[in-house]
C-alpha cells in the first residue's frame, strides 16, 4: 500500500487519519531518512489526539510522554541511542501501556520490537532539497494492524 503526499499540512492529516482509528497498545513505526517528515506526522497524529502542547522531537530525550488525549501518546526517537540507553527505558512497560506508541529509527532497536506493527516509510521521490512531496509505503504485520490499516485508508481518502 502506497501514497503519495504533497505538502507537510497534508502529512499531518496523515496523522489525524491515523490517530483517530488508533486503538490503545498500537504500535506505529516510522522510517525515513532526516528531514523525511516523521515528526511532521506525529504532529498531526497527536494533535488529533487532542494534545494540546506541541508535539516536538524526542531526539534527545528517546521518549516524551503525552498522556492528556484521547489515548496516551509515547512518542519515541532513537537516532541518538546509545549502547547502555535502551536498558534505561521500559519499552515493554510502554507496549502495555493502553496508549499509541510512535517510534522514530525503530531499526535501531529492531530486536527489541514486537513482530506486529504497522510500518510507515517515507521517502523524497525527487532530488529538489525543499520538495514538499513524499511517497509513504505502508507494511501492516498482523491482522490487526490490516485492519487499521485499511481503517486508515477510510479515514484519509
Ligand atoms: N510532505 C511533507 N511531509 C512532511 N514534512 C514535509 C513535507 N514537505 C516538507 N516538509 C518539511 O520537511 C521537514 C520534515 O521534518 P521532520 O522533523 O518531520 O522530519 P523527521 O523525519 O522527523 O526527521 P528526523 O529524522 O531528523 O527526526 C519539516 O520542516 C517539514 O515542514
Ligand atoms: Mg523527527
Amino acid at each position: 500500500m502506497k501514497l503519495e503526499i504533497n505538502s507537510s499540512q497534508q502529512m499531518q492529516k496523515l496523522g489525524q487519519a491515523i490517530a483517530d482509528t488508533a486503538k490503545g497498545n498500537d504500535l506505529l513505526l516510522l522510517n525515513g531518512d532526516l528531514g523525511a517528515g516523521k515528526t511532521t506526522l506525529t504532529q498531526g497524529l497527536g494533535r488529533a489526539l487532542g494534545i494540546r502542547r506541541p508535539v516536538k522531537s524526542p531526539t534527545f530525550t528517546i521518549v516524551r510522554e503525552y498522556r492528556e488525549g484521547k489515548l496516551p501518546l509515547f512518542h519515541m526517537d532513537f537516532y541518538r541511542l546509545e549502547n547502555d540507553d535502551l536498558s534505561s527505558i521500559d519499552l515493554s512497560e510502554y507496549l502495555t501501556a493502553s496508549g499509541i506508541v510512535v517510534i522514530e529509527w525503530p531499526e535501531l532497536i529492531i530486536n527489541d520490537l514486537p513482530d506486529e506493527y504497522l510500518e510507515l516509510k517515507i521517502t523524497r521521490i525527487d532530488n529538489e532539497w525543499d520538495s514538499t512531496t513524499r511517497r509513504v509505503e505502508f507494511i501492516a504485520k498482523g491482522e490487526r494492524n490490516e485492519a487499521w490499516l485499511s481503517k486508515i485508508m477510510k479515514e484519509f481518502e
